[in-house]
């Protein structure tokens, strides 16, 4: 017997019974994306390696270890995106969409990182990701701060903490980069392997690891705050004033230094515990550098990402209601007759009430088979056609859940009737 293939470790096939939630995030994120003034672009999932190597920086997990890099037949080298904010400013820039112009964007799709996967970490995971360009100014910070609450509330989840951090200016980060490997040289026997090896690489990598034991050196090293210049100072301070008067709660993280090497001034990330190990729901901060650095002119830039299926976790533990997705009728068909004119009747019923769900019985089955597949298909109506109902010119309207009840109406009224139940059928398929 051959043996059947199955899926690529750490990359999930999203089932019928999953999309609703899906779907409901989806259409959320585009709302509210919008009701803040951002467009959508769409960009592909494979780029030039050297695009990732030089903005996410040749000495990060993702470059080092994570990518799924192959040369394609020309020998180009190319890469599966493991995040949408570098091709998002590869493609403003060869388009020319920064010229003195502001850009607010969003994108969304698959991202792909060969990680060990686990719970809430996948090899192929998806991303909705928001960017705005040419604006310096803390005040944008801020939206996407505000835009991201916004999101959790109308997904309805909650228990989700705002970590922010400032990284200051390369410049002044240098500087600390020098004091902090010269404090944690004086400590290098208490640190594990892969601190060591990112003494040299990646120091300020090191604030950010988890290991327990070596928590002590952590809180005792230089603070990152301590060496900022005043702009970033400023920015920060900015920030922190803004969201001050919005009420939103946030933590100061000063160990907050994200993965990516493309960061300066704001960095943050939205955080809960109801996931174990993978609480980072939302991750994002200021890039003012990149553009210039990957050949466009200089232009501030900030943005954001959220794992979408972290994000459905947290929905299902909030158990936000949200649509089906299922039919709202479903109509069978009793008789040689009704089986011939039953499609065609189905045809006019869609065009005459919009928005209205009909799914058919096909492929014929006794009355009660084809109520047993009604029942299935999730529908709350069913319409029913039988030979005798044709020849009178009449419907059956049968509901299927709840209380039931039955009516029998001439099959001219059915478009109006059923406009009539359409608002309570869409009720009922939250
Ligand atoms: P990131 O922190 O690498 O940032 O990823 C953002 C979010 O994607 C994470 O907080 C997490 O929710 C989700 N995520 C990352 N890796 C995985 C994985 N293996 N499985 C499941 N979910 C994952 C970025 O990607 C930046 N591009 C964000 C950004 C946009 N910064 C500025 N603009």
């Amino acid at each position: 017997m051959s043996s059947t293939v199955q899926a690529v470790r750490g990359m999930n096939d999203i089932l019928p019974t999953d999309s609703p939630v899906w779907q409901f995030l989806e259409d959320t994120v585009r709302r509210i994306a919008q009701s803040y003034g951002y467009s959508e672009i769409r960009l592909p999932v494979v780029e030039k390696t050297e695009l990732f190597k030089r903005s996410i920086g040749e000495v990060t997990d993702i470059v080092e270890k994570e990518m799924y890099t192959f040369d394609d037949r020309n020998g180009d080298s190319l890469t599966l995106r493991p995040e949408g904010t570098a091709g998002c400013v590869r493609a403003c820039i060869e388009h020319g969409l920064l010229h003195n112009q502001i850009q607010r964007l969003w994108y969304a799709g698959p991202m792909f990182r060969h990680e060990r996967p686990q719970k809430g970490r996948y090899r192929q995971f998806h991303q909705i990701g928001v960017e705005a360009f040419g604006l310096e100014g803390p005040d944008i910070d801020a939206e996407m701060i505000f835009m991201t609450a916004s999101l959790w509330r109308a997904l309805g989840i909650g228990n989700m903490q705002l970590q922010i951090n400032s990284l200051g200016t390369i410049e002044s980060r240098d500087e600390y980069r020098e004091d902090l490997v010269a404090y944690l040289r004086t400590c290098e026997s208490g640190l594990d392997m892969d601190s060591r090896r990112r003494l040299d690489s990646n120091p300020l990598r090191i604030l950010d690891s988890k290991n327990p034991d070596m928590q002590s050196i952590i809180q005792a090293a230089p603070q990152l705050r301590e060496y900022l210049d005043e702009s970033s100072r400023e920015h920060f301070g900015g920030l922190c004033e803004l969201l001050d008067s919005a009420g939103t709660d946030y933590v100061i993280n000063p160990g907050l230094v994200r993965g990516l090497d493309y960061y300066g001034k704001t960095v943050f990330e939205w955080v809960t515990s109801e996931l174990g190990a993978q609480g980072t729901v939302c991750a994002g901060g200021r890039y003012d550098g990149l553009v210039s650095y990957l050949g466009g002119r200089t232009t501030p830039a900030v943005g954001f990402a959220v794992g979408l299926e972290r994000l459905i976790a947290m929905i299902e533990v909030a158990g936000t209601d949200y649509p089906s997705g299922g039919p709202h009728v479903y109509l069978v068909m009793n008789g040689e007759k009704a089986n011939r004119s039953g499609l065609v009747l189905a045809e006019e019923v869609r065009r005459a009430v919009p928005g209205l769900r009909l799914m058919s019985n096909c492929g014929g089955g006794s009355f009660k088979s084809q109520f047993r597949r009604a029942d299935r298909s999730g529908a709350h109506l069913a319409l029913i056609m039988g030979d005798d109902e044709l020849d009178r010119g009449e419907i059956g309207i049968k509901w299927l859940r709840g209380e039931g009840g039955q009516e029998t109406i001439p099959q001219n009224q059915l478009g109006v009737r059923l406009r009539e139940l359409l608002s309570e059928l869409i009720g009922l398929h939250r």
